[in-house]
């Protein structure tokens, strides 16, 4: 299949498949929508990699917390065709909630381990909701690989663990994190803030850039480089901390960190009424999947 400036909208399992025949190796974008250059860079890398391109765009109602902004979540179909398609995708699935979730829906997939902490302790069920309905959407495109940004590290590690558990005939690919120029990584829910917010937001990138920068002067004590970025946090009054942590692969914290790429800073923030996350290797020249910045 070849890539055209407007992608085809598919919204049903049935449409699904039939435009899926013969379309070769097929990569997976899953998005929640609102699409930018984040989501676009994922589109490109899949583009470069597979015969036909698949972003979905789905809202998921199961990975939002009875207190957080389902509701409110920005949704723009119209303007995701045109990113889509100038990214290279050849076709979307926007599903409705009912097609995903009929009257009668009763399962649920858990991971454990790597969906504890952080993330996971501040948002109960998030990750049941993720890894529910990243299966689905695999088993619904069945892509030869599907790609997920790093930066939503933690559920990057989630979705990897359940294919690796479940044996989902799937490679996973991470792709690095899009920054505005302040450092802050894009992401659909920036749209709630302003230009100087966005702006000012830019401190948690530099935050972990100062964790970075004493893991690279040699200090392994975690304590003393979660200060390093706690110091510039507390420059911004904006700044209502959730976690800074650096851990390992599994999610874990520990008190003193070794070379192993699989070492990262991840801090979540609510800054202007805005839940924000990042994340970054704790020494830069390391991604964490090998794939290179
Ligand atoms: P969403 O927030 O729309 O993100 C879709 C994909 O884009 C995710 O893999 C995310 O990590 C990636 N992404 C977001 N911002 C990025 C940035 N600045 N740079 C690089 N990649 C970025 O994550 C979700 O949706 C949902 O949880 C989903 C996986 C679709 C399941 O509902």
């Amino acid at each position: 299949m070849t890539s055209s400036t407007t992608p085809r909208l598919v919204t049903t399992p049935g449409e699904l498949r039939a435009a899926l025949k013969e379309a070769g190796r097929v990569g997976l974008v899953p998005t929640m929508g609102y699409l930018h250059e984040g989501h676009a860079r994922l589109i490109g890398r899949a583009r470069t990699e597979c015969d036909t391109v698949v972003v979905s765009v789905f809202v998921n109602p199961r990975q939002f917390g009875p207190r957080e902004d389902l509701s409110r979540y920005p949704r723009d179909l119209t303007r995701d065709l045109g990113v889509a398609g100038a990214a290279g995708a050849d076709l979307i699935f926007h599903p409705d909630v009912d097609v995903m979730y009929p009257p009668g829906y009763a399962t649920n997939v858990s991971v454990g381990g790597v969906s504890g902490p952080l993330e996971g302790a501040s948002r109960p069920g998030h990750f049941d909701g993720v890894a529910t309905v990243v299966l689905k959407l695999l088993n619904l495109v069945g892509p030869e690989r599907a790609y997920f940004g790093e930066k939503d590290w933690q559920q990057l590690a989630v979705v990897r663990r359940m294919v690796r558990d479940l044996n989902v005939p799937v490679e996973i690919v991470g792709v690095p994190t899009v920054r505005e120029d302040s450092g802050l990584a894009l992401s659909s829910r920036n749209s709630y803030l302003t230009p100087e917010e966005r702006e000012r937001a830019g401190v948690l990138s530099r935050a972990l850039r100062a964790v970075q920068a004493a893991a690279e002067r040699g200090e392994r004590d975690t304590a003393l480089l979660l200060q390093a970025g706690l110091d510039v946090l507390a420059g911004e009054p904006g700044v209502s901390l959730d976690y800074l942590a650096v851990v390992d692969g599994d999610m874990a914290e520990r008190a003193r960190v070794d070379n192993d790429s699989m070492t990262r800073v991840l801090v979540a923030a609510r800054m202007f009424g805005v839940r924000l996350i990042d994340n970054l290797p704790l020494l830069p020249e390391q991604t964490g999947d090998g794939d290179g910045a």
